[in-house]
């Protein structure tokens, strides 16, 4: 593992995500960009609720509180050997994900099979989803270790039919 893109929801899912880059990168000299895109969707529609004149401020309190996310997990994965980068960008967030990942020409993409979201378990995220149809480097999708779990559990029983 070289340089590696772990875009970051403020999920559990995407700490998982985090965790497993962390686990791979640690055994070569590891650099992870961590990745939040606040969704200007989420912004643009401020307009319609009655709070466009606090658009600013607003924008200033999601970039606040992803910096603050992005400087903990820093700090609770640093590692000898491992490298990190945090970055905050306004966009859709699978477009993003992908422009990050071509800017800064990372070698791979480790992210979470869902998020914040209420997808079904059994399905991929929206942004999961749409990051592995585009990108242009190799994704890999972490599902919620629970989830892990139960699959094993599913595929083992079906083996002995
Ligand atoms: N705004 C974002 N910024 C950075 N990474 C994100 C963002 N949104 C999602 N991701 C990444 O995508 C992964 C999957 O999240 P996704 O949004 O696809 O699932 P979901 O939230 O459960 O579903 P949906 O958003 O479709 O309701 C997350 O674990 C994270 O790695
Ligand atoms: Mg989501």
């Amino acid at each position: 593992m070289k340089k590696v893109l772990v875009p970051i929801d403020l999920s559990s899912v995407s700490e998982e995500a985090l965790q497993f880059a962390v686990d791979c990168a640690c055994s070569d000299t590891g650099y992870l960009v961590l990745l939040h895109v606040v969704d200007y969707m989420d912004i643009a529609s401020l307009g319609l609720v009655g709070l466009a004149n606090r658009e600013q401020e607003l924008r200033e309190e999601m970039i606040k509180e992803a910096q603050q996310h992005l400087d903990e997990l820093t700090k609770k994965y640093a590692r000898k050997g491992l490298k990190f980068k945090t970055r905050i960008v306004f966009d859709r967030p699978w477009r993003g994900i992908i422009n990050i990942a071509i800017e800064e020409q990372v070698d791979a993409i480790i992210m979470g099979s869902h998020g914040r979201g209420r997808v079904a378990e059994s399905l991929l995220g929206s942004v999961a989803g749409r990051v592995v149809h585009e990108a242009p480097v190799p994704v890999t999708i972490i599902r919620p270790k629970a989830m892990r779990d139960r699959l094993i559990k599913h595929w083992h029983h079906i083996g002995k039919e």
